[in-house]
């Protein structure tokens, strides 16, 4: 675990950690590590002799090509089952924009029906030497790619819960949705330690604090994988965990596949314990990432890939690429990269180029551009982790137990887990007065243009890559809107949704949900932490509200902390939503008190980030920053005052 330095104000661990390392870095080579300070860890399961033997038996009868094969992933968007004839690859995935019949409203039905077709082709004549394929997904906040689905929040918001149990449950729910479509593998848990809320993926990490992302990482390796060692490890009711993106990519300076100039202590103790961790629960595959570090890419890190995680880090299962992203090292193309095979990727993601990659792959092996022994280890491991995730006497996906078991994806029980969930990451920034608890016999006015928007509450992964999809792509899912006006009807009170703020007659109060719009990886990068620069309706919808003598609750839908001084100072309740999914009812929850006037749930979401005070980032290029609006650990209760100061808008 990192040890946070004497004086240690309470503020962004990493950056105090990061400016005292960057200071003592001195002059490290590209690429060079010191071996030595890494600690050498050991993997969650044993070398088993056996299961040895039996992987050197397969490898003994693999052609070149079978081999090949195997260190070549394509995407379901360009590749038939039928190719698999000719091209024996041994797997495949669907990327966020992919789905069965390029539909990403298909049924759950055909995404079952496909992985059987995948299966089918991969165990006829040549393919995989026996073992089937592989098919992994973005699972990120429950299996997203699929209409029906549990969603939970984002990560960012499972990291305000500080609750690993809860988040190895959500690995656990994951991982059956998934295996009801006949998929085995996930690419999630993201392990980055988010240092710069500047960058598009800082909702996909759970916290800037190592510890916590630590803790968390094994968690949700737990809960996709089953306990290492136990007969639950890797059974019908789990998948494959891929904690990602292997290393750094928290450290980019809020600049997506950028380059983390944090020196080789930075790494190690700060971006590195959550692959430890995770290591130690037993993950058997990693993603690498397409950060750099010190301007090396990680593809072509081979003392990160191969001497750290591999040797000292002790990760004996499959390390592969991210998207294309081996495209990226010099001379290398997307269909040609002998280098990041040979730094240590397994397989290449490759999700268009495969044909190409294939064939020149096999020339590089044949040319000895890739050594005999780097492609042996790289089949082993592919090998072994099939063989530990049972994919040799498995069956035909729709033959397992939970496939084909639909009314499991977005069961009552999954959804009320994903309720607890949102209920348990919203943050309350501000409660003046009390307002907060609402009587539920209230008079509602709902406003703001994301209250009724299921997309505007999931983000980014969800149904597709950038996440904008109409209500109607969700066959579950209740908007945070119908769950107010659910919550109050009930209750004898009334809500009325008008995204504009207008009124005929005063409301009691009005509750204005706004926020980020969906986006994804780079897409989502910005270069301040002002919130809407261009665009100030929100705030000055809040405004006229509360001028009209309205009471105002802020809920703000965001995938990180932004500076919303204005905002803050024009709402009199503000709580920080984040990114919270499909289940509208857990804000309800904990907004409005029971009919009986008792409080339901107070608010137990503390930030795992720490809110800027201004628009500029709380850490750059490893300077301290300024202090932070509110601290990590900050979150009000009902029993607290909830009174803010005035804040400074400029
Ligand atoms: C992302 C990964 C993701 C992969 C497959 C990449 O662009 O960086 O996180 O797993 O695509 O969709
Ligand atoms: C895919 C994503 C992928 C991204 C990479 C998109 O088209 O859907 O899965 O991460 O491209 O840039």
């Amino acid at each position: 675990m990192v040890k946070r330095p004497a004086g240690w104000a309470g503020y962004c661990a990493a950056c105090a950690l990061w400016a005292g390392a960057v200071a003592a870095a001195g002059a490290t080579d590209p690429g060079d590590v010191h071996l030595q300070s890494w600690p050498q860890l050991r993997p969650a399961l044993a070398a088993d002799p056996r299961l040895e033997a039996r992987i050197e038996a397969l490898l003994a009868r693999m052609t070149p090509e079978q081999k090949v094969g195997q260190l070549v992933q394509a995407d379901i968007g360009s590749i038939t089952p039928d190719d698999l004839r000719h091209y024996p690859l041994g797997s495949i995935l669907n990327g966020g924009d992919s789905a069965p019949r390029d539909d990403k409203l298909a049924a759950p039905s055909e995404w079952l029906a496909l992985a059987d077709r995948f299966y089918d082709a991969s165990v006829a004549r040549v393919a995989s030497a026996g073992l089937p394929l592989l098919w992994g997904t973005d699972a990120v906040h429950g299996d997203n790619n699929v209409p029906g689905a549990t969603i939970f929040p984002h990560n960012i918001g499972l990291g305000a819960t500080h609750d690993p149990e809860l988040i190895r449950r959500i690995g656990e729910i994951t991982a059956l949705e998934v295996r009801v479509t006949g998929l085995d593998w996930v690419f999630a848990p993201t392990v980055a330690v988010a240092r710069d809320a500047r960058w598009g993926r800082t909702y996909e990490s759970y916290s800037e604090d190592p510890q916590l992302v630590r803790e968390y990482a094994a968690a949700m390796v737990t809960g996709l994988q089953g306990a290492a060692g136990s007969a639950q490890f890797l059974d019908a009711a789990h998948v494959l965990a891929t904690p990602k993106h292997f290393l750094g990519d928290g450290g980019t300076a809020g600049i997506d596949q950028g380059d983390n100039r944090g020196s080789e202590r930075v790494l190690r103790d700060l971006d590195a314990p959550g692959y430890g961790a995770a290591i130690g629960a037993g993950a058997q595959t990693i993603m690498a990432s397409y950060s750099s570090w010190q301007g090396l890419k990680m593809h072509g890190n081979r003392a990160l890939l191969t001497l750290v995680l591999k040797g000292r880090m002790g990760f004996d299962g499959l390390l592969l690429g991210d998207w294309d992203a081996h495209a990226q090292l010099p001379g290398c193309a997307r269909t040609s990269c002998a280098a990041a095979v040979n730094a240590g990727i397994d397989v290449l993601m490759a999700p268009q180029s495969w044909r190409e990659l294939f064939d020149n792959t096999l020339r590089q092996v044949q040319a000895g551009e890739i050594p005999p022994a780097r492609l042996d280890d790289a089949v082993r491991r592919v090998l072994r982790v099939k063989l530990r995730a049972h994919l040799d006497s498995e069956g035909r996906p729709s033959s397992r137990p939970f496939a084909g078991r639909f009314e499991l994806l977005g069961s009552p029980q999954h959804r009320a887990l994903a309720r607890a969930a949102v209920r348990e990451s919203l943050v309350l920034l501000k409660n003046r007065n009390q307002l907060l608890p609402l009587a539920a016999r209230s008079r509602v006015l709902v406003a703001g243009d994301a209250a009724d928007s299921l997309a505007r509450a999931s983000g980014g992964w969800t149904i597709d890559w950038q996440g904008s999809e109409p209500n109607a792509a969700f066959p579950r899912g209740e908007t945070i809107f119908a769950a107010i006006e659910h919550c109050v009807s009930a209750a004898g009170g009334s809500a009325t949704l008008r995204p504009a703020g207008d009124f005929a007659a005063r409301p009691d109060v009005a509750i204005v949900v706004f926020g980020e719009h969906p986006y994804a990886e780079f897409k989502g990068d910005v270069p301040t932490l002002e919130y809407s620069p261009g665009d100030k309706h929100d705030l000055a919808l809040l405004r006229r509200l509360r001028a009209a003598g309205v009471p105002v609750v802020a809920v703000f839908l965001s995938g990180r902390p932004l500076w919303v001084n204005a905002e803050l100072n024009a709402a009199d309740s503000f709580v920080a939503a984040w990114l919270p999914g499909l289940e509208g009812g857990g804000i309800a929850d904990v907004l409005f008190r029971a009919a009986t006037g008792a409080v339901r749930y107070d608010f137990h979401g503390r930030l795992s980030f720490s809110w800027p005070a201004s628009p500029h980032p709380p850490a750059v290029d490893g300077q301290p920053g300024e202090p932070p609006l509110f601290s990590l650990g900050y979150g009000l209760s009902y029993r607290d005052g909830g009174e803010l100061r005035a804040l400074p808008e400029n």
